[in-house]
């Protein structure tokens, strides 16, 4: 294979209004009976609980998963349709904040964000909202690394999020004020979470067991000259899934890869872009700006039985397919030695979507197993994912 040298890319770092408000709103007042003041009690639900975003549709699997992982915790589970989130309140209060640590967020497929939560707010007085939210925080934690004021990513609530940026500029200056707010030490980051213009989830995310973004979603570019949006799947995969480091000393010239299901092209075009020297299969017509990278040769081949000459460093895979079918390719090209490492797609069904996601990460793990490769592996519903789910498969490494 040719070695390819290209500028390098910059790398990702990042129900109607009003029934979502009533809907809100309608959450739980009454509280346990402590030493807080009257009004508190009136206006805030203390049940701790992890908060979990997820995308729009997506409420079902996010659930289920939340479910299974937090077992043997059990509680109740609010996952209302289309609303971008989910509530877990374990039935043992004091259950919860062990969840923030014992629950992994690299383990979730469906949840682009986790944070706990002491409780519900609500009742948040239009005219001066930071002062209660400051109030709140003094309850939660001493000090914060970073405050995230968000909202979830649906329509309806993208609607908040111009409160949201007017809320944290001045939250941040009080936190900063009162000491509160110390950016750059070791700690866990405040999130308030509205779900209504007056109500809000409070709670801290830990940054080794959380998403590193805003709402966690990751602000990419579309890179230029790009030949499909896919390409911006294989971005946000990389950024999830390896670090700054990783990326420069895994994705470079003199590194192989294979991409299966290539046409038009958009995740050759990304590892062509980064150097990689790549092999593109497709039966499909390949976009000639790919081409011209002259990092990328075209085999018009089936995927499924398409093998290299020689092991790669890198084989993806967006074969639009039966996930198990795709799952057991990929553990296939492992358990082989056919390359270092693999980011593929599973495209998921419209129902069952965790137990479907669930079956592929068991046949993965019985077909290494049977090889004995140990192995790690990570599943997302990446925020540039659809009808899909993101996986990244390698070598177990040396710790
Ligand atoms: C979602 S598109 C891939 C988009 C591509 N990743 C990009 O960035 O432009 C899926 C591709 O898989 C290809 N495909 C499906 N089954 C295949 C097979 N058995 N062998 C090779 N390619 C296959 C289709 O031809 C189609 O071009």
């Amino acid at each position: 294979m040719r070695e390819c040298q290209r500028d390098p890319p910059a790398t990702g770092r990042g129900v109607s209004p009003a029934q979502a408000d009533r809907r809100a709103a309608a959450k739980p007042g009454p509280v346990a009976a402590d030493a807080l003041g009257v009004e508190r009690r009136a206006n805030a639900a203390y049940a701790p609980c992890m908060v979990f975003y997820t995308r729009a549709g997506f409420e079902r699997a996010c659930a289920e998963e939340v479910r299974v992982r937090a077992h043997p915790v059990s509680g109740e589970i609010q996952a209302d349709p289309v609303s971008g989130f989910v509530v877990f309140s374990p039935h043992r209060a004091e259950a919860a904040k062990g969840l923030a640590s014992s629950l992994q967020f690299s383990d979730l497929v469906f949840a682009r964000q986790m944070f706990f939560s002491s409780g519900w707010m609500g009742n948040l007085p239009p005219t001066d909202r930071v002062a209660r939210l400051v109030d709140e925080a003094a309850m939660l934690h001493e000090a914060f690394s970073d405050v995230f004021v968000e909202t979830a990513d649906t329509n309806e609530a993208r609607a908040r999020l111009g409160l949201c940026r007017r809320l944290e500029v001045p939250l941040r200056d009080r936190l900063k004020d009162s000491g509160r707010l110390r950016e750059g030490m070791r700690g866990p980051r405040l999130h308030v979470f509205f779900v209504s213009q007056d109500a809000a989830y409070m709670g801290l995310s830990w940054p080794s067991n959380a998403s590193p973004w805003f709402m966690g979603i990751p602000r990419l570019r579309f890179p230029k000259g790009a030949p499909s949006r896919s390409s911006l799947k294989l971005v946000e995969a990389f950024a999830a899934f390896l670090s700054p480091d990783e990326q420069a000393r895994r994705l470079r010239p003199g590194a192989t890869a294979v991409d299966l299901g290539a046409a038009p092209g958009g995740w050759s075009f990304e590892l062509a872009r980064r150097g990689l020297a790549v092999i593109a299969v497709d039966n499909g017509r390949l976009d000639p700006k790919v081409l011209a990278s002259g990092c990328v040769t075209h085999m018009r081949a089936d995927g499924f039985r398409f093998r290299p000459r020689k092991p790669v460093d890198w084989m993806v895979c967006d074969m639009v397919d039966k996930p198990s079918r795709v799952a057991l390719l990929v553990a296939e090209w492992m358990a082989s030695g056919m390359c270092r490492a693999c980011i593929f797609n599973l495209k998921l069904p419209m129902k069952k979507r965790f137990e479907a996601v669930d079956l592929c990460r068991e046949l993965i793990a019985e077909r290494l197993a049977l090889a004995g490769t140990a192995f790690e592996l990570t599943l997302k519903h990446l925020y540039h994912d659809r009808e899909e789910v993101t996986g990244y498969l390698r070598p177990r490494s040396r710790r």
